[in-house]
């Protein structure tokens, strides 16, 4: 195998390395814990990838979009992994897009109190965001992945194999996040080939959960575009795929960061050309009803002081919270006029 790109994500006795490149599941056997025995694998139907642990396994499918990521389905793998007899020593194995990651995880983090878990990532999101950083978790009714668990993976394959499959669509929700990073790092990733790419996401990311696991500062700013874009979700029921809600997300921070003075016109215009120009998304605000949204993102995980958004600024992009309604509706207002 070449030009195999590794990311150290750095956290002392659990440090783990992200795997880049085309074919990179053939080192899933390597990377499993020397004790397991067993795998559980996690996975949906159509995943373009098969994997071989190379030991013996059993595979479990789980159903298909955000009404499957639930307390249920983690019910029926555990129950699964009794009828199995999986053990702590085991390995459960999560091989799929970030919902099987994110579900595959917190299995892993509850199953006899916590066991080991191996991401292979097959989506573009799952790549350069999903699978590192140890977030997982599940929905409920109320709001997304409202239950979970901070539990890092010993390891992950991102195998580009996988990517030559994927609908425009999902490639645009890579790109939705992949836009993000732009601000986050300044960088231009577009330059980059694409096994450079997803790798120098992945290191922005490992650099930041590195310092900071448990989002107690510096990891809210992988939020950035992310607060509107929730909301977005959830009033659209889905209809927006995440990293189309997140481009979309962008410019509204943009905006939002002009009203309350913090950047000016020149670089709101910057967003523009970035999301809509160089990564091609839509960058247009949906015809929600602004209050709802409002209401929607008061309710966001990070709104612990008020609304709170991650914005970007002269000291660069950081978290903003007492944000005052009226400037949340005046930035939409103004998007939407845009
Ligand atoms: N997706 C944001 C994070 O992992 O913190």
């Amino acid at each position: 195998m070449s030009n195999v790109r590794s990311v150290h994500v750095e956290l002392g006795d659990r440090s783990y390395d992200v795997l880049v490149g085309s074919g990179v599941r053939s080192e899933l056997a390597a990377m499993l814990p020397k004790s397991a025995r067993r795998a559980a694998i996690i996975t949906q139907t159509g995943i373009p990838l098969a994997v071989d642990p190379g030991i013996p396994h059993e595979v479990f499918v789980i159903g298909q979009g955000e009404e499957h990521k639930s307390l249920a389905t983690i019910e029926t793998l555990c129950r699964g992994f009794a009828n199995m007899g999986l053990t702590r020593n085991d390995v459960i194995i999560g091989l799929g897009g970030g919902m099987v990651t994110d579900i595959a995880g917190f299995a892993a983090a509850s199953w006899h109190r916590g066991m080991a878990v191996v991401h292979v990532s097959t989506t573009l999101v799952g790549m350069v965001d999903a699978a590192i950083g140890g977030k997982t978790g599940v929905n409920l009714p109320e709001g997304k992945n409202l239950v979970g668990a901070y539990w890092q993976p010993s390891g992950v394959l991102c195998d580009l194999d996988a990517l030559a499959t994927l609908s425009p669509r999902e490639m645009r929700c890579g790109m939705g996040e992949m836009a993000k990073y732009h601000f986050l790092a300044g960088d231009d990733l577009l330059s980059l080939e694409l096994v450079d790419r997803i790798a120098r996401c992945a290191q922005i990311k490992a650099d930041i959960v590195g310092v900071d696991e448990r989002e107690g500062g510096r990891r809210a700013l992988l939020n950035y575009g992310h607060t509107l874009a929730h909301a977005l979700e959830i009033v659209g029921d889905f209809s927006l795929a995440h990293g189309e809600a997140v481009a979309i997300g962008l410019i509204y921070a943009a905006h939002l960061g002009y009203e309350l003075g913090r950047i000016s016109r020149a670089r709101v215009q910057q967003h523009y050309d970035v999301v809509g120009g160089l990564y091609e998304l839509n960058t247009s605000l949906p015809e929600f009803d602004h209050q709802m949204l409002l209401g929607l993102m008061g309710r966001d995980k990070k709104a612990l002081d008020g609304l709170t958004f991650v914005l970007d600024g002269d000291n660069g992009v950081e978290v903003v919270a007492g944000v005052p309604d009226d400037a949340v509706l005046n930035a939409l207002r103004s998007m939407a006029e845009a």
